[in-house]
């Protein structure tokens, strides 16, 4: 009876089972929701949502211009000049993808999807009937592309290749340089590059994201730029996102046309959303202020804490909200993710992500901060030997 783009199985699995049944209370380093992290949200952050003007409905499929203007504005805070006439205001990130495939591709068409990397990524392809076929990233290196793994997976069904920067969980930019690379892959192959910026804001090691390459920059290569309230401004809750197009005109112009035509069919973004884009974006600076301020000092109390733990190591994140720990293995991810929970913190296993061996763990950085250092500091003790004898 059910279509064959949902998991055959959908039950839950050891962790969350484990998660259900634990009665007490644990730390929880796999916090992912600002709004629950401890920050302080203005009380009337949200009251432009309420404004009058939005009782009327005027639909426009790519979304208001006004707003399209301040999304335009908030990249130009980034340094990037964009033309609000190739935005396209969608309901969530995920929504962006969506719309994203239906543009590009078919049935059965490929999407190249880095490893490791955001796990929904596997159900998004899915639910659009697209096949995704993993790249890695560098494993022993900074998580690089590794562009021998990426072309071998190009096949003539290939429409579209996703990059996340940073990435979740690596903390990973594109440099500007393997972009650039990657448009040289991509252009002559008519494959269109898909930049998942949500995290852009946030850096963690001083001078990563100005190495950077931006997808909305490009002008030789189809390429979309996806970004939204949900990172930037903590407001997952909102439900607005954006996708900007980039590349030369000749692709942009058809490209921008049909995208026009699915964001029609569904018109999933709300007005009084639209209508308080610029205001959100400016009010939220404040709550983005916050969530950069916290998820550095976590991570540098993270630094100090690792430093102090010979057998693990923290490989370096060069933004975003997570970090990641290599650590021994004694036993398989999810043992050791259960038996932390056993000792009252939770983390997420690395092959979660698809890393390709293990031990990974990954933490979160947006506890708030006394949580976090006492959350950290029971996972290393799990991997503290000391030295006994004369
Ligand atoms: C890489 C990445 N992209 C997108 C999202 C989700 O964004 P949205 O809430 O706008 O769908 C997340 C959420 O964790 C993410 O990690």
């Amino acid at each position: 009876m059910f279509s064959s783009r949902l998991p055959a199985n959908v039950h839950a699995n050891r962790l969350s089972e484990a998660l259900r049944a634990r009665q007490e209370p644990y730390l929880d380093l796999t916090l992912s929701n600002p709004t629950r992290a401890g920050f302080d949200y203005p009380v009337d952050l949200l009251a432009p949502l309420g404004d009058a003007g939005g009782l009327s409905y005027a639909p426009s499929a790519l979304g208001a211009l006004e707003a399209r203007r301040a999304v335009a504005a908030d990249y130009a805070r980034q340094g990037l000049i964009v033309d609000p006439a190739r935005i396209a205001l969608t309901a969530s990130t995920s929504d962006g993808y969506s719309l994203l495939f239906k543009l590009l591709a078919d049935a059965g068409d490929e999407a190249l999807v880095p490893r490791p990397s955001y796990p929904l990524f596997e159900h998004l392809t899915r639910l659009d009937l697209l096949v995704a076929r993993h790249y890695d990233l560098d494993p022993d290196g900074s998580w690089s592309i590794d562009f021998h793994s990426l072309e071998r997976q190009i096949t003539p069904r290939t429409r579209l290749v996703l990059v996340v920067s940073p990435n979740n969980p690596t903390g990973s930019f594109v440099s500007a340089g393997d972009l650039d690379r990657l448009a040289a892959i991509c252009a002559p192959r008519r494959i269109a590059i898909v930049a998942d910026e949500v995290f852009f804001d946030y850096e963690l090691e001083p001078g990563a994201a100005g190495g950077a390459g931006r997808a909305a920059a490009r002008d030789d290569v189809l390429s979309f730029s996806l970004g939204g309230l949900s990172k930037s401004v903590g407001l997952p809750q909102v439900k607005l996102g954006w996708i900007v197009a980039a590349g030369p005109e000749p692709l942009v112009a058809p490209a921008l046309e049909r995208l026009e035509l699915v964001c029609d069919t569904y018109l999933g973004v709300s007005t009084p959303a639209q209508r308080s884009a610029g205001a959100l974006l400016e009010r939220g600076a404040a709550v983005r202020a916050q969530i950069a301020a916290r998820v550095r000092a976590n991570y540098r109390t993270l630094q100090a804490a690792v430093a102090g733990a010979p057998s693990c190591r923290l490989r370096p994140s060069g933004g975003g909200w997570y970090a990641v720990l290599q650590v021994p293995s004694f036993e398989p991810e999810e043992d050791l993710v259960l038996r932390l929970l056993g000792d009252g913190v939770l983390t997420h296993p690395g092959y979660f992500f698809d890393f390709p061996r293990e031990s990974f763990l990954i933490v979160s950085l947006l506890p708030a901060e006394p949580s976090f250092a006492e959350g950290v500091s029971r996972v290393l003790r799990h991997f503290a030997c000391t030295v006994t004898g004369q």
